[in-house]
């Protein structure tokens, strides 16, 4: 009986273990869209900072964290938010007015407004969160690597 017993206790706890295993975990994913602020305020072709709060689930813990996006209203009308990391080693890097471009102190990476390489050792441009603008809104969604 004993050996019976510790065999089901065995067959028990390796079935769970197995379980928690090969179940996958709940991936990396955000909160879907996320409402970044007021639209109205972008300029044509200047570049504008949206501090916003979003919710992360990774895993079993769900994170609100406090981020920010570069957001730059083209001339055309289309919007296109920057992610506020330079594609280098991730410094943030800050909207130059005076020369309409980003700069990254870091190493000196140089983004022009749509977020592509002008100089520096960046390796690729800006990633870029999607987004939208609804009822003068402008919400942001997933970052994309550039
Ligand atoms: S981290 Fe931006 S240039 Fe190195």
């Amino acid at each position: 009986m004993i050996h019976v017993f510790g065999g089901l206790i065995g067959l028990v706890l390796s079935g769970l273990g197995g379980l928690y295993l090969l179940t996958p975990a709940k991936g990396k994913k955000s909160g879907g869209w996320v409402e970044a602020g007021d639209a109205s305020k972008l300029k044509t072709g200047e570049a504008e900072e949206f501090v916003f709060e979003r919710t992360r689930v990774d895993g079993w813990r769900v994170i609100k964290e406090k981020t920010s996006a570069w957001v730059v209203k083209k001339a055309d009308n289309e919007v296109i938010a920057l992610a506020p990391g330079c594609t280098h080693l991730g410094c943030a890097y800050r909207y130059e007015a005076d020369k309409k471009n980003f700069l990254c102190p870091c190493h000196v990476s140089e983004f022009a407004l749509d977020g592509t390489v002008l100089s520096g050792p960046a390796p690729r441009p800006l990633d870029r969160f999607d987004c939208k603008i609804e009822n003068g809104r402008l919400l942001l969604g997933e970052v994309k690597k550039a």
